[in-house]
C-alpha cells in the first residue's frame, strides 16, 4: 500500500467509540493510512455508529446517502473511496446495511475492530465484508498500541478501555445486545497501554467501560483484580498525574472503591453515577437493581469519604408508565443530590429491548415537558456548582493553548475548563489556580503556585517557567 492513503473516522456515541476509533486509526496507520479530518480527501471513510437512542439507524442511512454522493463526486476526480460502517449500529444491523446501502463495502462490529486491517484489505479486493462475531477477548489481546505521533496530536488526556459489554439488561438499553457480555482486560495489558501513553506525554487517564466498576481483570498473579486495586496500581506510576473512570453502575459501587477516593490523591473527586430515575417503581421497571434510598446512600458515603466530591448522572424521562408523581420523585432526587452536571434524555423505545413493548408509553409532549423541567433544574444546579468554585483554589491540569494570546487552558478536578495566562511550558502539569470569575461554563483564574506535582521527566522546564 502507498503511504499516501488517508482514513477519515466519524464517531458517534460514547467514549467507548472514541477509544475504538483511535485504535482503528492506530491499526490502520501500520498499513500506511494517515488520519484526516476531511471526509472528501479520504480513501477510506469509517462511520463509527451509536445505537443508543432515537432513530440511530435512520440517521446512519441518511449519512450514508450523503457519503454516496460525495463518493460519486470524488470518482469524477479519479479518486475511489471505500465506505465502512463500524460501531453499535453495525453490530445490530449486520449485513442489512450492505443490502440497504450497497455503497458500503465493510461492516465491522465493535468487538472486531482489531481485525480492521485484514477486513479493509478484503474489501479493497472487491469483497463485501461483514464481521459481527462477538470476539471481545481477541480484541483485548490484539488491539494495536497507541501510536506516538497520534497520541501527541490527541493531547495529554487519554481513554483506556478496561472493560466492555454489560450483563445488567436494563429494560430500556441496547448495550448488552450490541457490546455483548461483560468482559475485562487483563491488568498487564492495561498497565502496558498506560505506560505507552505516558511515554508519549499523556498525564491523565480515564478508565472506561460500560460498567467500569464491575471491572474484574486478571492480575499478574492469576487472580482477578477489582477496579480500586487497578487504580491504586496505576497511581504508583510517577508520570501519571490524574486518574478518572466512567461509567459506573450504582450496584457495583462498593466500599473499596469509595475508600479509594479517600486514599488515592490522583483519583479525581468526581463521580459520574447514572441513576436514570428517582422513583422506586420506575427503577424496578427499568431493572436497575437498586432503589432510590440505596443510590442516595452511596452519594452520602462518597461525600463522607471525600467531602469535595462532585457528582453527575444520566436521567431518562418518560419511561413507559412514568406518572407525574414518578417524575416529581426524579426532580426531588436531583434536588437532594445537587449535581455538578448531568445528561438528560427522553425515553426512546429501542427495538428488541423489553421496555419497547411495555404498555403505557408516555406521549411525546409529556416527555418534552418533563425533559424541559428537569433540564431547567440541572442547569440551575450546574450554575450553582460552578459559582461555588469562584473564590476557591483548584488544582488544574493544563492541556493546550487557549483562545486568547498567552492563555493556556486546563481542567479542574471537576472537568470545568480553566483558562489562565501562563507560559506554554505549563502544558502537561498540574498547578494551583485561584478562581476569580465564572464565565458561562469556564472558570477564569490566576496561577497561585508552582506546579503541584512535577513529573520527573520534564519538571525542570516547567518549574523554571514560574521563576
Ligand atoms: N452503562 C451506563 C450508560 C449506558 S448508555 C449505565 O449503566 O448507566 C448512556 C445513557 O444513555 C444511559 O445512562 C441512559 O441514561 C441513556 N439511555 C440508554 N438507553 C436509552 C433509551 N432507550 N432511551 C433514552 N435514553 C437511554
Ligand atoms: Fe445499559 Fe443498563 Fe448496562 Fe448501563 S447497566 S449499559 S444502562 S443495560
Ligand atoms: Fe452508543 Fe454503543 Fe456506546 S450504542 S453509547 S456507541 S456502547
Amino acid at each position: 500500500m502507498s503511504d499516501a492513503r488517508k482514513v477519515h473516522i466519524k464517531s458517534f456515541g460514547c467514549q467507548m467509540n472514541v477509544y475504538d476509533a483511535r485504535r482503528m486509526a492506530d491499526t490502520l496507520a501500520r498499513d500506511g493510512y494517515a488520519e484526516t479530518a476531511h471526509a472528501e480527501e479520504a480513501d477510506l471513510i469509517i462511520l463509527n455508529t451509536c445505537h443508543i437512542r432515537e432513530k440511530a439507524v435512520e440517521k446512519v442511512y441518511s449519512e450514508l446517502g450523503r457519503l454516496r454522493e460525495m463518493r460519486a463526486e470524488a470518482e469524477t476526480r479519479g479518486r475511489s473511496q471505500m465506505i465502512a460502517v463500524a460501531g453499535c449500529v453495525a453490530q445490530a444491523e449486520g449485513k442489512e446495511i450492505i443490502r440497504r446501502a450497497p455503497s458500503v463495502r465493510l461492516v465491522v462490529g465493535p468487538q472486531n475492530i482489531h481485525r480492521i486491517s485484514e477486513l479493509v484489505a478484503r474489501a479493497n479486493n472487491g469483497e463485501a465484508v461483514v464481521d459481527t462475531e462477538f470476539a471481545v477477548e481477541d480484541k483485548f489481546e490484539q488491539l494495536a498500541a497507541p501510536k506516538p505521533e497520534a497520541t501527541r496530536a490527541r493531547g495529554i488526556s487519554a481513554f483506556v478501555t478496561v472493560q466492555e459489554g454489560c450483563d445488567k439488561f436494563c429494560t430500556f438499553c441496547v448495550v448488552p445486545y450490541t457490546r455483548g457480555n461483560e468482559a475485562s482486560r487483563s491488568v498487564e495489558r492495561i498497565l502496558r497501554e498506560t505506560q505507552t501513553l505516558l511515554s508519549q506525554g499523556v498525564k491523565e487517564i480515564t478508565l472506561i467501560g460500560q460498567n467500569v466498576n464491575a471491572y474484574h481483570g486478571k492480575g499478574p498473579e492469576g487472580r482477578d483484580w477489582t477496579l480500586p486495586r487497578l487504580i491504586a496500581r496505576l497511581a504508583e506510576m510517577p508520570e501519571l498525574l490524574r486518574i478518572r473512570y466512567t461509567t459506573s453502575h450504582p450496584r457495583d459501587m462498593d466500599d473499596e472503591l469509595i475508600e479509594a477516593h479517600r486514599d488515592i490523591e490522583k483519583l479525581m473527586p468526581f463521580l459520574h453515577l447514572p441513576v436514570q430515575s428517582g422513583s422506586d417503581r420506575i427503577l424496578d421497571e427499568m431493572n436497575r437493581k437498586h432503589t432510590r434510598a440505596e443510590y442516595l446512600k452511596i452519594i452520602e458515603r462518597a461525600r463522607k469519604a471525600r467531602p469535595d466530591m462532585a457528582f453527575s448522572s444520566d436521567f431518562i424521562v418518560g419511561f413507559p408508565g412514568e406518572t407525574d408523581q414518578d417524575f416529581e420523585d426524579t426532580l426531588s432526587l436531583a434536588r437532594e443530590v445537587g449535581y455538578a452536571q448531568c445528561f438528560t434524555f427522553k425515553y426512546s423505545p429501542r427495538p428488541g429491548t423489553p421496555a419497547a413493548d411495555f404498555g403505557a408509553q408516555v406521549p411525546e409532549e409529556i416527555k418534552s415537558e418533563r425533559l424541559y423541567r428537569l433540564q431547567e433544574l440541572i442547569e440551575a444546579q450546574q450554575h450553582a456548582f460552578n459559582l461555588s468554585c469562584v473564590g476557591r483554589e483548584l488544582d488544574v491540569l493544563f492541556e493546550k493553548p487557549g483562545r486568547h494570546e498567552g492563555q493556556i487552558v486546563g481542567r479542574s478536578p471537576y472537568l470545568q475548563p480553566v483558562p489562565v495566562i501562563a507560559p506554554s511550558s505549563i502544558i502537561g502539569s498540574v498547578a494551583r489556580v485561584r478562581v476569580n470569575e465564572l464565565r458561562t461554563y469556564s472558570l477564569i483564574g490566576e496561577l497561585v503556585a508552582q506546579p503541584q506535582i512535577s513529573p520527573t521527566n520534564n519538571s525542570a522546564a516547567e518549574v523554571n517557567a514560574f521563576a
